[in-house]
């Protein structure tokens, strides 16, 4: 008797395990690890955009470091973290749209853009602000054109 309700016990915990894992989205350790190094970007750029406003000062080596930061995580091969089922209609928690797994999908190009952009930035980052405000702009308009066509709006 003891025994067949431990089993019954297991099965009802394993049942409510998989509905809480439902209800959580599927691959949820991937949406959260991509949004981080989507953070990841903003905070080095939030960075870089202060001192571009000239809400801090302007200091070449620590906006150095910001854009590196910013080339090395793009450099990150993160493909594992945008596995088919993980879109916005599948999942609570994110914002990707479908069109990033659809037919002819151009987010790889998109992604490359922005790594260019990146680095085009790093090179200017450590120079002027003029030239670390040029290497934002660009850098700024890598970013938006992916959120346009793959992000959920705000
Ligand atoms: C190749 C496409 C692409 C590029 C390039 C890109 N993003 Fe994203 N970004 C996305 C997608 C798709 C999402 C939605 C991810 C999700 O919710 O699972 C996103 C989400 C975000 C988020 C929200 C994260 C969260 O916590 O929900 C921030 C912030 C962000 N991106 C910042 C940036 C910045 C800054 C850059 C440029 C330095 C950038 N992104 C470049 C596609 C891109």
């Amino acid at each position: 008797m003891v025994h067949k309700s431990l089993i019954g016990l297991a099965a009802a915990l394993m049942v409510s395990g998989a509905a809480m894992a439902q209800d959580d989205g599927p691959h949820k350790m991937q949406v959260k690890a991509r949004q981080g190094v989507m953070n990841y970007y903003q905070i080095n750029l939030m960075t870089l955009g202060a001192m571009a406003k000239g809400d801090t000062p302007y200091d070449a080596a620590a906006a150095k470091v910001a854009a590196d930061n910013i080339v090395a995580a793009s450099n990150l091969d993160i493909s594992m973290l945008w596995p088919q089922g993980s879109d916005n209609g599948a999942h609570p928690a994110t914002r990707a749209l479908p069109a990033v797994w659809a037919e002819g999908s151009d987010i790889g190009a998109k992604s490359d853009a922005m790594k260019k952009a990146a680095v085009a930035l790093a090179a200017a980052a450590g120079t002027d602000v003029e030239a670390l405000k040029t290497g934002i702009d660009g850098l700024g308009a890598a970013c938006t054109a992916c959120h346009k066509s793959f992000r959920q709006a705000d």
